[in-house]
């Protein structure tokens, strides 16, 4: 294989990039990019890499979610908390269910470049580029919105660097403290069998967390805090390119403005400039295999992107869709285990489960995704493999973008508040139910 570089992916076709109107502005931008300071370190990459290891043999479960897009203009007080506390939350339900860590990974921090079907869109005889996320362009319709502005690389990295400062404050100073009930409580009725199932989790939680400091004298200082990770989809390829960087006393190059990005979908071509990208980089790292998967070059590319079948390095993230995961799954697992690799098997039960209303609104119904879930994880025991994560888009707030769940939410309910402009996102309530079978299967 040929030498690698931050930049050798530059000889291979990189699909899915903006084109840039101003070549010299996305160079100086880059440059900027370049001198700023890391978001992350390599020994925090490297803790995530170890939890992973432990998610592979099913000694761990990883809980990633968040937005399917983040938008540069919701990098905002009361939205982070409510995003934080939704994993906070669910990470509680799986703990008690299941009697594992939890290693937990937000789609956040830097979650702003998305990939698209078609490089432009029409409306009414109007044809423009496509929106691509605002690490790149704006989601209006007018040309202005649209162009690939290169400043938007450097107010994402920006906001990506507010957003985790945030995050690490709350932490710190205590949010996932057990002590404080009022980050706790659920935002929603506490009528309901499932709000009172986990109040029931967090009270047992916090009866044993006293009963240990009891028994062992100490003051739980420790117990305050807790890891929390961040995760995007490393899909362009320049910015990626700008905070890759060496550190002191350790070996190889890191990606610095994430700890844990992901290939797509769309872009694992074992030639491609993704694939090249990714397998320089020390950090761990995941790829999407959806239904059009060719298993030969999946095994291919893993040997690429692991060539020491290092644990934790590499975390498969399968997305199916519910009619066809029986179909898919069993197969990739086997020739997976042939090869003699090993990753981090994770279930993302979103992708293979949109569609559009006859209104053309996407949507995903909560028991299609309920369904892929246990699939999951029934395929994987039968098989003898560990399903050692779920990767979801959820958010902490009341939105209506998917259907079903305890709350009963139809197709004309998908107008009352619809906010993403991409995909759609469990929403708070359905976020929480989602942890409970989680829970349950992942104990069983
Ligand atoms: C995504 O995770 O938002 C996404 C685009 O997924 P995939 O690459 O699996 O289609
Ligand atoms: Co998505």
């Amino acid at each position: 294989m040929s030498e690698w570089s931050p930049s050798s992916w530059r000889e291979r076709t990189a699909v899915q990039q903006p084109v840039y109107d101003d070549q010299q502005e996305l160079d100086e931008v880059l440059q900027n990019v370049a001198l700023l300071p890391p978001l992350v370190t390599s020994w925090e990459v490297e803790r995530l890499k170890d939890q992973l290891g432990a998610a592979a043999n099913g000694e761990a479960f990883l809980l990633q979610g968040g937005d399917c897009a983040e938008n540069l203009d919701e990098c905002e007080n009361d939205a982070l908390v409510r995003k934080l506390k939704i994993m906070l939350q669910m990470s509680l339900v799986l703990v008690h269910g299941s009697r594992k860590p939890v290693v937990r990974v937000g789609r956040i921090a830097g979650q702003y470049a998305k990939p698209r079907s078609k490089d432009t869109e029409t409306r009414d005889g109007e044809t423009l580029p496509v929106y691509r996320g605002d690490l790149v362009n704006r989601s209006g319709f007018t040309q202005a919105e649209r162009r690939p502005d290169p400043q938007r690389l450097l107010r994402g990295y920006e906001r990506a660097g507010l957003t985790l400062n945030f995050i690490r404050a709350l932490i710190d100073g205590g949010f996932a403290d057990l002590h404080h009930p009022e980050n706790w409580d659920l935002g929603f009725g506490s009528e309901s069998q499932q709000a009172r199932e986990y109040h029931k989790a967090v009270h047992e939680i916090s009866e044993s967390v006293q009963f240990m400091l009891a028994l062992s004298g100490r003051s739980g200082e420790e117990l305050r805090r807790v890891d929390f990770f961040t995760s995007h989809e490393g899909l362009h390829l320049s910015y990626e390119q700008a905070q890759t960087r060496t550190v002191p006393r350790r070996d190889g190059w890191y990606n610095l403005s994430t700890h844990y990005p992901w290939i797509g979908d769309r872009t694992r071509d074992p030639g491609g400039a993704h694939v090249e990208y990714f397998r320089g980089i020390r950090n761990p790292i995941g790829m999407k295999v959806g239904p059009g998967a060719d298993l030969g070059e999946i095994v291919d590319v893993i040997k690429v992107l692991n060539p020491d079948n290092e644990p934790g390095r590499l975390t498969l993230i399968h997305r199916f869709g519910q009619d066809k995961i029986d179909d898919k799954l069993p197969a990739l697992i086997e020739a997976v285990r042939k090869s003699g690799q090993q990753v981090v098997w994770c279930a993302d039960p979103m992708h293979g489960n949109t569609f559009a209303t006859d209104d053309g609104t996407k949507t995903r119904r909560l028991d299609d995704i309920l369904s892929e879930l246990t699939s999951a994880f029934r395929i994987h025991r039968e098989l003898d493999s560990h399903l050692g994560g779920a990767h979801l888009e959820l958010t902490g707030d009341n939105v209506t973008e998917c259907i079903g769940g305890t709350s009963g939410l139809t197709e004309a309910d998908l107008k009352v508040a619809y906010k993403s402009q991409v995909d759609p996102r469990l929403n708070y309530e359905q976020a929480i139910e989602t942890a409970f079978l989680l829970a349950k299967e992942i104990s069983k």
